[in-house]
């Protein structure tokens, strides 16, 4: 289960800039949600425009291992349900790739079946994520989780009868918050999750249609036990992260001017926009007012051009609303005047790789002046032409990768990225699109 990634790929300064129109692919957050809940429901749901890439075949094929029923046809998938008692125990473990989500959120809704056990494992970088952020509150509920060192994978969730709780999270993930209440739905009385900042909100939204009984108080939401689920569709729209990567490219590489087309802008994600309207950036499209909460996620098209950048600071609060953006907002800081923090962001270590680290290393050698913090960083933006160049290893982190070949884009001498493949985690078309919009 681990995946050897060697792919080197070089991205040349974006002479005349990125021009044209683009749709990015559909949203993972949401892909993930769709499998999982399609799988947890006692009808057939239809999933339009389900991501296809690494991390969402895992999940597919976890739901799949359950036995749940997954039809292909032209452009949506048919899930066929085990209904929420149903998931079956399939011979060997669970692999759910390097996908986190997949396993934090699978295991809540595992955790609630008395009797059944299940080991989840996955690829190297998955080995390195802890699961006892989801291992605490489902032992609270009356699970047992046996990880290796206590807090890794693999694991073994072994099933129960579980009470509700209320549950104050350490710590802003909507990846522990999903787990909780997916758990909830099964358990013998209502269960409330606290969260300390606000996170995306897909899974609330989702459980909303599918007749979960969720109510949402501010910071608080509570799920109450239920029978059955019933979600006919889901649309899934343009992935808001991958989309930011076009974005910041635009941004950065003089005589840009792009259009995104289709893209989600809940306003759990689309932290990363008012970022860079912060820092100076025009970027144009309809979000989502803050605090809404709809049952169906909206969506726009953003356009974008280059500009002008100023440094800013991001406090805490908005870490979670674009935690899978901080990286670009490292590189949008290189190419600002003056100085770019971000605090409060200590979970980014334990991502796909620790984004603090190999940001800040893989930055530095394309001749960034950076320096990583315990949970965070600060960047000393030197304007236009902020970054020589060089070459930027992805350690098989899709982010890094992406991340890597948009700085080659914006660079004075261009830009080798080590493992490029990663990109296929969540963008399995990444660098042809770049490089069309590129040419
Ligand atoms: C995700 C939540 C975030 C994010 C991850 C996807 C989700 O993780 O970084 O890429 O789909 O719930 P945390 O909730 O653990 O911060």
């Amino acid at each position: 289960m681990s995946g050897a990634v060697t792919e080197v790929a070089r991205f040349d300064p974006a002479g005349g800039g990125l021009r044209g129109t683009l749709r990015v692919p559909a949203d993972k957050s949401i892909s993930h949600r769709a499998a999982l809940l399609g799988a947890m429901s006692s009808g057939p749901v239809r999933v339009r425009n389900y991501l296809h890439a690494a991390d969402t075949d895992s999940t597919l094929a976890a739901v799949q291992a359950l036995g749940a029923r997954v039809e292909r046809g032209d452009g949506e998938l048919t899930i066929h349900g085990v209904g929420l008692r149903g998931p079956r125990e399939p011979e060997g473990p669970i692999d759910v790739g390097n996908a986190g989500t997949l396993m934090r959120l699978l295991s809540g809704w595992l955790a609630v079946q008395p009797g059944r056990s299940w080991t989840l494992d996955g690829d190297d970088s998955i080995r390195r994520r802890p699961v006892d952020r989801v291992a605490v509150p489902l032992r609270e509920m009356g699970a047992r989780i046996n990880a290796r060192e206590e807090r890794f994978p693999p694991f073994t969730v072994h099933g129960a009868e579980l009470r509700g709780i209320e549950y104050a999270m350490p710590v802003a993930s909507a990846q522990v918050k999903s787990c909780v209440l997916f758990a909830g739905l099964g358990a013998t009385s209502p269960t409330t999750v606290v969260e300390p900042a606000a996170s995306r909100d897909h899974t609330e939204r989702m459980l909303a249609r599918a007749g979960a009984p969720i109510e949402r108080d501010g910071l608080r939401v509570t799920v109450s036990p239920v029978e059955e689920l019933h979600l006919d569709a889901v649309d899934v729209p343009g992935d808001l992260s991958s989309a930011a990567f076009f974005v910041a490219a635009a941004l950065l590489v003089p005589g840009s001017r792009i259009v995104l087309e289709d893209v989600n802008v809940n306003w759990t994600r689309t932290g990363f926009l008012r970022i860079a309207e912060r820092m100076g950036a025009r970027i144009g499209g309809k979000l989502e007012p803050h605090g809404a909460f709809a049952p169906v996620e909206p969506v726009t098209a953003l356009t974008v051009e280059h500009g002008p950048l100023v440094g800013t600071t991001v406090e805490p609060d908005e870490v979670p609303l674009a935690i899978d953006e901080l990286p670009l907002v490292a590189l949008l800081g290189c190419f600002a005047e003056g100085e770019t923090v971000v605090r409060g962001a200590g979970e980014l270590r334990v991502k796909e790789s620790d984004r603090i680290e190999t940001v800040v290393t893989g930055l530095r050698a394309l001749g960034a002046e950076i320096e990583g913090t315990d949970d965070g960083f600060v960047v000393h933006g030197r304007g236009s032409g902020a970054l020589r160049g060089g070459r930027i290893a992805s350690h098989g982190d899709h982010r890094l990768a992406m991340l890597g070949a948009v700085a080659g884009l914006a660079s004075r001498e261009g830009v080798e990225v080590e493992g490029m493949d990663a990109a296929a985690v969540s963008y399995p078309g990444f660098v042809t699109d770049l490089r069309r919009l590129a040419s």
